[in-house]
């Protein structure tokens, strides 16, 4: 296998960044509920319920929420409001609001309803990509290229996720050096940050390091970030591996909720209400009220059970 510096050079040479491992105590959590919780719930939430969502998680304290996701609705009916969740939502200072964008038309939709920040989501593996996104990995890349320089002229952060990076659920395995390589094109092109995303929640401690350390290989530390769902329930022991190796920045999904209508037998996002209390007992700090979270959790299960 290549090592991490060699790996680099092939990938993309002017980008290789030296990645020193943080020892900051603060971790950001990107609460991903109102998008990945609610887009694989069978049932269509009034807008009015994720409105009350993300209103609730901007008073529980996050810094960073992702609101929804400017795609077809025919593909992901669920995320079919996106432009009146946005409308509605109260913005608090200092909280990003991001929404997903996989094509121009994403964008604008994206650019018309004030989001903070966008993602790019591509796949390290050829078969995800297709039933995600209905193309190849790189004519993905070639899609995002406009994408990623247009938020950047309008002053957006730009975010971009490689999924399938500890597995696949059409595939199997997944090389570190796959992941490594689409996680170079995203940041060549421009991406602010990477969103490394265990998309089925298979990966363990070993392989999370071995993609993760690949990742570090091209990445700085400070621009990396986790995404873990948590089917077989290792998620925050590959959360652990991930701060080790001085990773800060982690997605949570409170109560759980989440999956990805194109992974099959996935199941939800690392609970934010786990994260917290593991991170915590561990001596970092978010930020967020866990309190809050927890009343939140509970209150959004009663809408999906429509109590
Ligand atoms: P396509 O069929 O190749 O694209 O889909 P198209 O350009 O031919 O358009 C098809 C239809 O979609 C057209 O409508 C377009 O107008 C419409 P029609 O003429 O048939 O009525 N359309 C759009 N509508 C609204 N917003 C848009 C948009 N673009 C086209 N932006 C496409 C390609 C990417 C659009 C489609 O496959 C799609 O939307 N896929 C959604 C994928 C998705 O949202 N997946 C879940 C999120 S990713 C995830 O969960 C993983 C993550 O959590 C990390 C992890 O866990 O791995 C992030
Ligand atoms: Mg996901």
């Amino acid at each position: 296998m290549q090592q991490a510096g060699e790996l680099a050079s092939v990938l993309c040479p002017s980008f290789i960044l030296a990645s020193v491992p943080s020892t900051d105590s603060s971790v950001t959590l990107v609460e991903v509920s109102p998008r990945d919780g609610l887009q694989n719930e069978r049932q269509l939430l009034p807008a009015s319920v994720k409105v009350g969502l993300v209103d609730r998680l901007s008073g529980a304290g996050f810094r960073a929420i992702e609101v929804t996701a400017f795609v077809s609705p025919t593909a992901v009916p669920q995320m079919a409001d996106a432009a009146d969740v946005m409308a509605q939502i109260t913005r608090h200072a200092g909280v990003r609001y991001s929404v997903l964008t996989p094509n121009m038309r994403g964008l604008e939709g994206a650019l018309a309803a004030r989001a903070d920040a966008i993602c790019v989501f591509g796949a390290a593996s050829e078969s995800f990509s297709q039933r995600n996104i209905n193309c190849s990995i790189a004519e993905s890349l070639e899609r995002f290229r406009p994408v990623v320089a247009a938020a950047r002229a309008q002053g957006l952060v730009v975010r971009g996720t490689v999924s399938c990076a500890l597995g696949c659920p059409y595939e199997g395995d997944v090389t570190p050096t796959a992941v490594a390589r689409v996680a170079g094109e995203l940041l060549a092109m421009g991406c602010d940050e990477l969103s490394i995303a265990d998309t089925i929640g298979v990966g363990t401690p070993e392989s999370t390091r071995r993609v993760m350390e690949s990742v570090l290989g091209i990445a700085d530390v400070s621009r990396v970030n986790g995404h873990f769902h948590d089917t077989y329930g290792r998620a925050l022991v590959n959360i652990d591996t991930c701060l080790d190796l001085g990773i800060r920045s982690f997605d949570s999904s409170v109560a759980g909720l989440g999956g990805c209508p194109f992974a099959p037998g996935a199941t939800g996002n690392v609970a934010t209400e786990l994260i917290l209390e593991r991170l915590a007992a561990r001596g970092f700090e978010t930020g967020v009220d866990l309190a809050i979270v927890r009343d939140t959790g509970v209150w959004v299960r009663a809408q999906l059970l429509g109590r």
